[in-house]
């Protein structure tokens, strides 16, 4: 096991005061461990945070699901963990069912109906990206809640057994990490800049480890999701208080948004690779048909026996993340609006014609890539969870508000962060978003449309049963990590600690640029400079993993980043 930390002391006298779900779970929200690997046998969850893990093994131990767990877990999240859980933001799950049906759930935001291509451009021409990234204006409709939502029919327990913990967590509180302190510490300028009312988050003397977080709206917002389902969040009071806070801060979501928003239910992203099979997520998620792009490319280049973090190995995989970012640039965007060539992205002819200009003793130029021409058909911050039952279920879903605590602005009177997602999209043609990606008309703002993600969540199946869930934040770093964090596991044999825990790169087109995690070989950053590597200033953390592996005798192997405060939890 990893080595566990004691965060806080109990500050109240006995467990009755954190409320009754807490209680039966035995979870104490005001002294509780970080634990990063655990052999589990029966059911197992790893998330950005103790409590949210915590909460989802108890699900699983009181009868439910992984989607049971999925659901409580990123409820949870919502709480405890404000800088990327969420019910104001969006994201994608990808589920296997115990009996083999694969599926993939769409709750990404949309732009408002207001929303238009120039909608970040000033009258001087020019993209106005603090108007995309920071305050109202940089909302998407929400789609979290009506995700849960939609995953519910493949749950088990009564939706107040997922949600109670959630509620209890916010009313009563729970003691904060000492990053949570670093976290809402760093923020508290913006939260006087974007905000209309005060909101919890803001203290004046600063935060500090162990200090208590209590949200009575956000508690208010979730008992009221209890009552009304889906119409909790979208309708009545938590919709009108959206709204009126996006009339105060010039914000477009209108109650019509709100109540048109629905979750999709997409076909996965499915692939083969070798004795594996790799479902991921489709558009408006670019992360799948990257994956597949990535892992197609190197299928055959017998990169095992180059070696994990080999001059070879590192050299190959930058130049194919290089490739299939510009196809992302060009093609990418919400299938629904426009027609991305998926398939023909991924035929075998392409990609053979793909790293036709690959030197291996050399950087390609990114000047000199351009998007590939797809053959005829032939055929920053963000949280994710991994969970898996002792029933052959096996989920994946990754969350997001964006940017750490999403626009900055706080519902008034809801209490929860809403997204900037609207900087996912491309603000205008030749304008990088906050992660320095480009994109052009496939990925252009429309009303009613998904701006594009990275995000990868991604479970791998082996003879037909889940053999891996993985996926991890990091903005347009994610297929990237997703595709790294695989090929350790699948080619260089790492053990799941190490595929998940050794530094990282990431490269992705443009900015023609490779960045380097900190600890990643510098003999190895040496010689790539002298084949005409430009190099990023290093990274201290390239995202966070969370991984789970079935192991030979059906135990899971489970393990939660090192990178933050990230554990796992499970029996
Ligand atoms: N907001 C990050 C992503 O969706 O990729």
């Amino acid at each position: 096991m990893k080595k566990q930390f004691v965060l806080c002391i109990a500050v109240l006298s006995g467990m009755a005061g954190f409320g009754q779900a807490l209680q039966q779970a035995g979870i104490n929200p005001f002294a509780y461990k970080i634990e990063k690997k655990l052999i589990a046998h029966k059911g197992a969850v790893a998330s950005a945070h103790p409590l949210a893990s915590l909460v989802g093994a108890a699900i699983l131990k009181q009868g439910g699901n992984a989607f049971d767990a999925a659901i409580a877990t990123q409820l949870a999240l919502a709480v405890v963990y404000p800088n990327a859980g969420n019910l104001g933001g969006g994201g994608f799950l990808v589920g296997q069912l115990s009996n083999g049906k694969q599926l993939a759930i769409d709750y990404r935001e949309k732009a408002p109906a207001a929303a238009h291509k120039d909608l970040y451009i000033e009258s001087n021409g020019q993209a106005n990206t603090e108007k995309s990234q920071l305050g109202h204006l940089a909302a998407g409709v929400p789609g979290t809640v009506a995700g849960l939502f939609a995953s519910y029919p493949y749950a088990k327990l009564s939706f107040d057994k997922l949600i109670n913990p959630a509620i209890e967590l916010a009313t009563n509180g729970f003691c904060i990490t000492a990053a949570e302190a670093r976290g809402l510490n760093a923020i508290q300028n913006d939260l006087k800049k974007y905000n209309t009312q005060a909101p919890v988050f803001l203290k004046e003397q600063g935060w500090k480890e162990g200090d208590t977080l209590r949200q009575p709206q956000l508690a208010a917002t979730l008992k009221r999701i209890t009552e009304k389902g889906k119409a909790g969040f979208y309708e009545g009071e938590t919709a009108q208080l959206i709204v009126e806070e996006m009339r105060r801060g010039n914000g477009i979501i209108s109650l019509e948004d709100l109540k048109n928003y629905k979750a999709v239910s997409r076909t996965p992203h499915r692939f083969a690779y070798k004795d594996v099979v790799i479902v991921s997520m489709p558009m408006p998620s670019s992360g799948g048909l990257l994956l597949n792009q990535m892992m197609k490319i190197v299928e055959d280049k017998n990169l095992k026996s180059m070696g994990f973090h080999s001059l070879a190995s590192v050299q190959l995989m930058t130049e194919v993340m290089r490739r299939a970012y510009a196809d992302r640039a060009e093609y990418m965007g919400d299938a629904d609006f426009y027609p991305v060539p998926v398939r023909e992205l991924v035929t075998p002819g392409y990609i053979k014609m793909r790293m036709k200009d690959y030197n291996p003793e050399k950087a390609t130029d990114s000047k000199q890539v351009h998007p590939g021409k797809p053959l005829p058909k032939e055929s920053d911050e963000t949280t994710h969870l991994s969970v898996m039952d002792g029933q052959g279920n096996a989920v994946a879903v990754t969350t997001t508000l964006n940017n750490s605590y999403g626009s900055r602005t706080v519902i008034g009177g809801a209490g929860f962060f809403i997204n900037d997602e609207m900087d996912d999209f491309s603000v205008r043609p030749g304008v990088p978003n906050m992660y320095g990606a480009l994109g052009g008309e496939a990925n252009s703002i429309q009303p009613g449309k998904r701006m594009l993600s990275s995000m990868t969540p991604t479970i791998v199946t082996k003879n037909g049963k889940p053999y891996i869930v993985v996926g991890t934040p990091g903005g347009t770093t994610i297929p990237n990590q997703v595709f790294q964090t695989l090929i350790n596991l699948l080619e260089f044999d790492l053990s799941a600690e190490d595929a998940v825990y050794k530094p990282k790169f990431h490269h992705q087109w443009l900015p023609d640029e490779l960045v380097t995690e900190k600890g990643f070989p510098e003999e190895i950053k040496m010689s790539l400079k002298t084949m005409g590597y430009q190099l990023a200033r290093e990274r201290n953390s390239i995202g966070r993993t969370e991984l789970i592996r079935v192991l030979q005798d059906g135990k899971l192997e489970v393990i939660a980043d090192r990178r933050g405060d990230d554990s796992v939890a499970g029996f």
